[in-house]
């Protein structure tokens, strides 16, 4: 088993400070932190479900590994606005009633 990796990610202006194995993808990292706005689709990059800011470009989480994101600013679909003051993407979504399951829907709870 390779050594464990130390790795401080910051995700939505928090700091988060972990030791992982180097074969974890930045999805479950930033899951297990309780980031379930980051959902886990199909895990080989195509859904595009587990999407977020690396450092202020769109990513698949699950195709990079959470050691990677070492140092970087991660932004999540929650972390794009708040219920009192929503992202222009999230305001459009409301306007145009784009929400049918809720599963993509990027207001939930903050960790
Ligand atoms: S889970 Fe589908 S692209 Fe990452």
């Amino acid at each position: 088993m390779p050594s464990k990796k130390k790795v401080v990610l910051h995700v939505n202006g928090r700091e988060h400070e972990l030791t992982l194995d180097p074969n974890v993808s930045l999805l479950h990292a930033l899951r297990d932190l309780g980031y379930t706005d980051v959902k886990n689709g199909c895990e080989i990059g195509e859904c595009g479900a587990c999407a977020v800011l690396f450092n202020g470009t769109a990513v698949n989480s699950c195709m990079v590994l959470a050691w990677q994101a070492d140092g970087a600013e991660i932004v999540t679909n929650a972390g794009l606005g708040t219920l009192a003051k929503p992202h222009v993407i999230q305001e459009a979504f409301a306007d145009a009633g784009a929400v049918q399951c809720g599963y993509c829907t990027p207001f939930s709870s903050q960790p």
